[in-house]
This record gives structure tokens, sequence and C-alpha cells, in this order.
């Protein structure tokens, strides 16, 4: 009865325990407990080697893997000069796929226990009856053998039985399954993982200049979200299971997937007039045509205010500051002021899209092109909801979509507010300004001081676009100076 009871628990125990080696160690413990075994090993088969997983032995006090100290012992070689190795018991068991129970491996003529012996010499054990079952899958592949030694009663070693021989079987072919599925499991996570990897170095690779902003955003919302797991002042009522944290990471290693499809000379616009090439140096032709227009015509005098403008033009296509109305009325002035021949008409050095483009009053991006990258956010959302995650990987789509929303309502793809936007959300999109904010990788910008970027985050808190309290906890428990390896040290001003 007691038997019985055992099987339905490791039965139990087969279907829920994740950790493949956690459930090898339980298998081995509870075939031992049931066949009255003192000692006992478990090796797992990868490319025609069987490595040891797992060993117990009561007498000697030794058990290693599963929760124990990781085996260096050499595996046994299935294959030996291409012939296979059948004078292992273990590795007979798993090419064979057959049983072996030995009365006594000392008076064995078959198979070659020389081991065991080293073994015993050297621990003053001695290795007497033994039982071995190969782990057969679902597909009647061989994954491991399990070794049983020394069947006890009272004191004395004796040969194991033919119930011992059928509950390991019947209990090393359940646990064969089990670690089949699980180790199913594991492939596809690490496949799925390595493929999120992939497409966020790709997104990553499109721009030359934020470079790794994914990659760092990750390493960032990995940092923000352990921190808060770990306080017991801000966030004492904020736990994170291993899960929640693993979406967390894969969400920011998502979050800008989107801008797969964003063009990437939008991407990287460092003037107002870039195109493919940057029309300043069309501009600086067209200056030029009109110089030689103003020496045939004896109107040298009007060549250095015209110099002096294409200087102005040439300041304003950097984008470097806000454009006030001042300027704005100099580029028209200039636009209707010099004029060239081309053919027969007579057009403007500025054409109407040029100097659209140069009244950009902030930034080097028009209105159009704004929306363009804007629209990276809502990619996001349209790809990440089409995709069937799991149940586990639940909260990934929303806290990778919703990085530039804003508690007021202003951000964007969907104008979510505060009562929409989980903590995670705000989180990652914390990380996200914290990062942008705090890049070296821009060659037209000069990476801003830790003062200056906390000055402007401290704006977005008062206007209630980020949030005060997870901010509020990233400046004051110091949690930046884990990241402070991917700044620059003329960037740490504060400590
Ligand atoms: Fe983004
Ligand atoms: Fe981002």
């Amino acid at each position: 009865m007691e038997k019985i009871r055992k099987i339905l628990e490791i039965g139990k125990e087969l279907s829920t325990q994740t950790n493949i080696s956690y459930l090898l160690e339980d298998i081995l413990s509870v075939s031992r407990e049931l066949t009255n075994a003192d000692a006992g090993s478990i090796y797992m088969k990868k490319d025609d080697k069987l490595y040891f997983e797992i060993i117990q032995n009561d007498t000697l006090k030794i058990y290693m893997g599963g929760r124990n100290k990781k085996i260096e012992w050499p595996p046994l070689s299935i294959y030996s000069n291409g012939k296979e190795n059948t004078h292992m018991v273990a590795v007979l068991s798993a090419i064979k796929q057959k049983s072996f129970n030995i009365p006594d491996v000392y008076e064995n003529k078959q198979f070659d226990f020389s081991g065991t012996k080293k073994f015993d010499a050297s621990t003053g054990y001695r290795s007497k009856s033994m039982l071995v079952i190969p782990l057969i899958n679902h597909k009647q592949e061989t994954i491991g053998v399990l070794q049983l030694i020394n069947k006890k009663e009272g004191k004395k070693i004796i040969p194991f039985n033919k119930d011992d021989e059928e509950i390991t079987l019947s209990l090393s072919s359940q646990a064969a399954v089990s670690i089949t599925k699980q180790k199913l499991i594991e492939e596809l996570q690490n496949f799925i993982e390595s493929f999120i990897n992939v497409i966020a170095k790709a997104v990553d690779e499109k721009s030359k200049y934020t470079g790794n902003h994914i990659q760092k955003v990750t390493i960032l919302a990995d940092i923000f979200s352990h921190a808060i797991n770990e306080d017991s002042e801000y966030f004492k009522d904020v736990t994170y299971d291993k899960n929640f944290l693993k979406q967390i990471k894969i969400a920011a290693l998502l979050h800008d997937i989107g801008k797969i499809t964003t063009d990437p000379r939008v991407m990287d616009k460092a003037t107002k007039l870039e195109a493919t090439i940057d029309r300043i140096d069309i501009i600086s032709e067209r200056v030029e045509i009109l110089k030689r227009d103003m020496i045939l015509e004896g109107d040298e005098k009007s060549i250095s205010q015209l110099e002096e403008d294409f200087k102005f033009l040439k300041e304003v296509n950097i984008g470097g500051e806000f454009l006030g109305d001042d300027k704005i009325t100099r580029i028209d002035k200039i636009k209707s002021k010099y004029r060239y021949k081309l053919g027969d008409e007579e057009v403007s050095i500025l054409r109407d899209e040029e100097a659209e483009m140069l009244k950009i009053r902030r930034g080097t991006l028009s209105q159009k092109e704004r929306e363009h990258i804007q629209r990276h956010a809502l990619m996001t959302l349209e790809m990440l909801s089409s995709m069937p995650f799991p149940n586990e990987y639940k909260e990934i789509t929303h806290i990778a979509s919703n990085h530039h929303e804003k508690l007021n309502c202003k951000g964007y793809p969907r104008n979510l507010c505060a009562k929409d936007l989980t903590l995670e959300d705000r989180m990652l999109a914390i990380c996200d300004i914290f990062e942008a904010l705090t890049a070296s990788d821009r060659p037209y910008k000069k990476p801003k001081k830790l003062s200056e970027v906390f000055k402007i985050m401290q704006f977005m808190v008062k206007d209630n676009e980020i949030d005060e309290k997870l901010f509020n906890f990233f400046l004051n428990k110091k949690i930046w100076k884990k990241y402070t390896s991917y700044l620059k040290p003329e960037q740490i001003d504060i400590d």
C-alpha cells in the first residue's frame, strides 16, 4: 500500500516539477526507497555519451547532482574507436534498451566493472547487487540510464528481485515521458527567447546612431525590476516571481520591434534637410550660381550679405535650438529675396518644401516624419497583439507597447491614461527615456550629464508624463548607479 502511495506521489511530482535535475534526483530517491537500494545513479544520454546526473550513496553519505553540488566526473562514451562499448553495463543497457539485474558485480564475467572496483577501493565500499534500467521516451529513444546498487535486507546485501525490476521500470517510463516533455518545453522556450534576441539585435542594427538602445533599455529594465522586487520601502507590497521578471525583460527586448517598419533615413535624420543626401549642399550650389550672377552684374557688395544669410540657413538646418518667430521670418525673407535663372524661369534658392523643413521649430523632423517615427509604437502593439503568447507571457504585450504612453493621456499610440498603465508599463517608459537621454552614440549631440537628465525627467514628473514614485525611487535609491558602466565618466556629475 505504501509503495502504491509513493508511486502515485511521484507521478504527481513528475507532472509538476519543471527543473529536470530536481526531477531526476527525486526519481532516484523514490526508486531507491521503493527497492531498498543503498546507492544509485542516473546517467543522461547526450551526443553519444552518458553523463552522470545524480549520484546517491547512503552508506558513504555521498549525494551529488540535483539540489546538491554538480558532478564533475567524466561521462561514459558509448563508442570508442567506432565500436560500441558493450562491456559497460550502462552503455549496453542504453544501446539495447534492456534491463540488467546482477546479483554480484564482482562475480559477473559479462561486463567490465573495473571502474566500480576502483571506486570501492578508494572509498572502502563494496558494490554487490545492481539493477540497471534504461530510460526510454515515447519515441522509443534512450534518454538515459538508471542504476540501483546494493539492495538491503537488514544489514545484508541481497539481489534485486522481479518486483524491484517492475516497479523501477514503470517509474522510469513515467520519468522518461516527463523528462522529454520538460526538455521539449525548455528547447522551445530557448528557441523563442533566442529568436526574440535576434529580432531585437536586428532592430538595433537598423540605426547607426541609436545602436544599442534596445539592449541597454533591457539591461536597465532588468536592474530596475529587480530593485523594485528587493525594495522594502517604496514598493514593499510588490513582489515579482521569476517568470514575471522574465516577462519584463522580454517586453524590454520587444518594445521597439515596431521600428522594423520605420524608414532608417528618418530614424537617423541628423539635419532638417537630410534626405538621401543633405539638401543644404544643393542650396550651397545654388548660392554659388547666384554669387556668379552677382559678380557678372557688378553687384559684388551683395555677396557678403548672401554669405551671411547662407551661414544662417546652415545653422538652422542643424536644428540644435528652438526656432523663434524672428528666425521663421528671416527664412521667408531669404526665400523671396534670392532668386536666379533656371532655363526660362526665375526660381528662389529655397524650394517651398525646403523652406518648410527649415522652419521646423524643434529638432530636425517635420510633423509627417515625426508621425512616421511614432508609428513604431502602434506597430509594436499590432505586431505583439497578433502573436499567440502563452499564458505565462501574457504581460509582455502591454508592457512593451505602452512605453510611449503618458500618465496625462498625451502619449501614443493609444493616448492611454494613468488608470490604464501598470507599474511595469510606467517603469519601462522611464527606462526608455533614461536611455535615450543618456545615450552617447549620437554624433551630432553631446551626451547629457546626469544632473541635466534628472532635471529633464523632473519636469516630466511635474507635467504628469512619468510616474513620480518610480522616478523618486530610481533617483533617491540610486538605482541608476548599477547602470553607470554604460555611461561616459564625464556624464556622471552626481553621486
Ligand atoms: Fe519606442
Ligand atoms: Fe525605445
